[in-house]
């Protein structure tokens, strides 16, 4: 093992959170480095069913510290509700978690614009999780953000937010949206500050003595490669850098610390929210939901569903070095006679092997498919390679060579069990 930065490969949901929790068992640190509470990463230890938002998965691991580092957007109350939530289940906290002090925080304000835009947008939405997560980022951007060590420091905190309210309270009017208490905000988050204090530390320099002490550190991804602000389908994107230099600028780690990335891809596609996804299919977009599969694990909205695109891998392999994959979900196309696969796309009649930039040629592209015969066979209990059919294992290779990136996990089911390697 080594430091890993561990990313997601397509427009997010990806699977990271099984990926990471089993592969936590290897490391001694997980750390999430951007976004935010827009983020649900479903793990299942046993039969029960964990969904962390802010919280690095290695949390369900006792003895792996877990750190929410610099470059995550953090809105305290959620974050308090997540750890009261674990708690319930057991899951021990103290002692093992940590808290960036320059992280920035997701403000009331931001969760009310993000709301009151998407509703001005109208049919030009980008479908968000309406968790504030632009507006913070936003402010983060213009300076005028506030971070975790503002929050700790109650003067200070005081008269930043008092001038933030004022001047959102403004933007919020505007837009028809009811005006902020300052003191109601002020009590809330003075409380959820009081209850994150012992949490919150210099995580650059916990980070770095780790690395020093020869520990392995795990960089736990959100969101997914084509919902990167500077590399996805903009503006259908999140406001972080999803793709594998985020790990870094979000942590303070710098890249020649950095040993592998592994990206994590479905054996399909799939989309939460608007923006182009060429290889959108309805016929396995209802297979799957019929399964009950494909809810968004943080907002419930069913996920638009489509078949492995090889185009847009390659560009991920591209963007972030993955050095290998991770492909989940594979027994969601066991029931599939006939598997698409994506390997270039028709622009205005021309074939394009590459992803074009401008969003709008990227969803009028049509997908030139190769075909392949599914398998028609339950995987779920394959446990090694040589346990897969045939047939899976002829496509497993086939998208794995496409993407340009050698196979390392084969995910079956949702389980820490269900878990092949290569
Ligand atoms: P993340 O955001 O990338 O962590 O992914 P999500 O947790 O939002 O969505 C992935 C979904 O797929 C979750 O419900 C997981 O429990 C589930 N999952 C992950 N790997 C597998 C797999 O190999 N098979 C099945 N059936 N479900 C899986
Ligand atoms: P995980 O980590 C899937 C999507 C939203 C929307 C766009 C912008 O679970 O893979 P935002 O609220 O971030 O401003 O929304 O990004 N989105 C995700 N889609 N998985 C996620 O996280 C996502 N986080 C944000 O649906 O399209
Ligand atoms: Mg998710």
């Amino acid at each position: 093992m080594a430091n890993i930065i561990l990313v997601g490969a397509q427009w997010g949901d990806e699977g990271k959170g099984k990926i990471i929790d089993v592969l936590t068992e290897q490391v001694d640190v997980v750390v999430r480095t951007q976004g935010g509470n827009n983020a649900g990463h479903t793990v299942f230890v046993g039969s029960q069913k964990y969904v962390l938002h802010l919280v690095p998965s290695g949390i369900l691991r006792p003895r792996k510290t877990c750190v929410i580092a610099n470059g995550v957007v953090i809105d305290p109350i959620s974050l308090v509700e997540e750890l009261d939530g674990l708690e319930r289940l057991r899951v021990k906290v103290r002692g093992h978690f940590h808290i960036s002090e320059t992280a920035h925080l997701v403000m009331p304000y931001h969760r009310l614009l993000d709301e009151q835009r998407e509703i001005a947008k109208g049919k030009h939405r980008i479908g968000t999780t309406k968790r504030g997560i632009g507006p913070a980022y936003g402010d983060k951007a213009a300076r005028v953000g506030i971070r975790m060590l503002d929050l700790l420091d109650p003067e200070r905190f005081q008269a930043i937010l008092a001038r933030r309210i004022k001047e959102n309270n403004g933007f919020l009017r505007a837009l028809g949206a009811p005006a902020l208490s300052l003191r109601k905000v002020l009590d809330a988050y003075r409380t959820a500050g009081e209850r994150l204090r012992p949490f919150v530390t210099n995580t650059v320099l916990l980070l770095h003595q780790a690395a020093r002490q020869g520990k392995n550190i795990l960089f736990e991804g959100a969101q997914g490669t084509f919902l990167d602000l500077d590399h996805g389908t903009y503006p259908f994107v999140t406001s972080s850098n999803t793709t594998a230099g985020g790990a870094c600028t979000g942590s303070g780690i710098p890249p020649n610390r950095i040993d592998r990335v592994v990206g994590v891809v479905k054996a399909y596609t799939t989309r939460v929210g608007e923006g182009p996804l060429p290889t959108e299919n309805t016929h396995i977009a209802d297979l799957l939901h019929r399964m009950g599969r494909e809810f968004g694990a943080t907002t419930g909205r069913p996920r638009r569903c489509g078949w492995f695109d090889t185009v847009a891998t390659r560009h991920a392999a591209m963007v972030n070095g993955i050095d290998d994959l991770a492909v989940t979900n594979l027994d969601g196309l066991d029931t599939v006679p006939v598997i698409q696969v994506a390997v270039a796309y028709r622009i205005h009649g021309r074939r394009c092997a590459s992803m074009p930039s401008d969003t709008q040629l990227l969803a009028q592209s049509e997908p030139v498919y190769e075909e392949f015969p599914g398998w028609m066979t339950p995987t779920h209990q394959a446990r090694r390679w040589r346990d897969l059919p045939p047939k899976a294992r002829a496509y497993l290779r086939a998208i794995a060579k496409l993407t340009g990136a050698p196979l390392s996990i084969v995910s079956v089911g949702p389980s820490r069990d269900q878990t092949i390697f290569l």
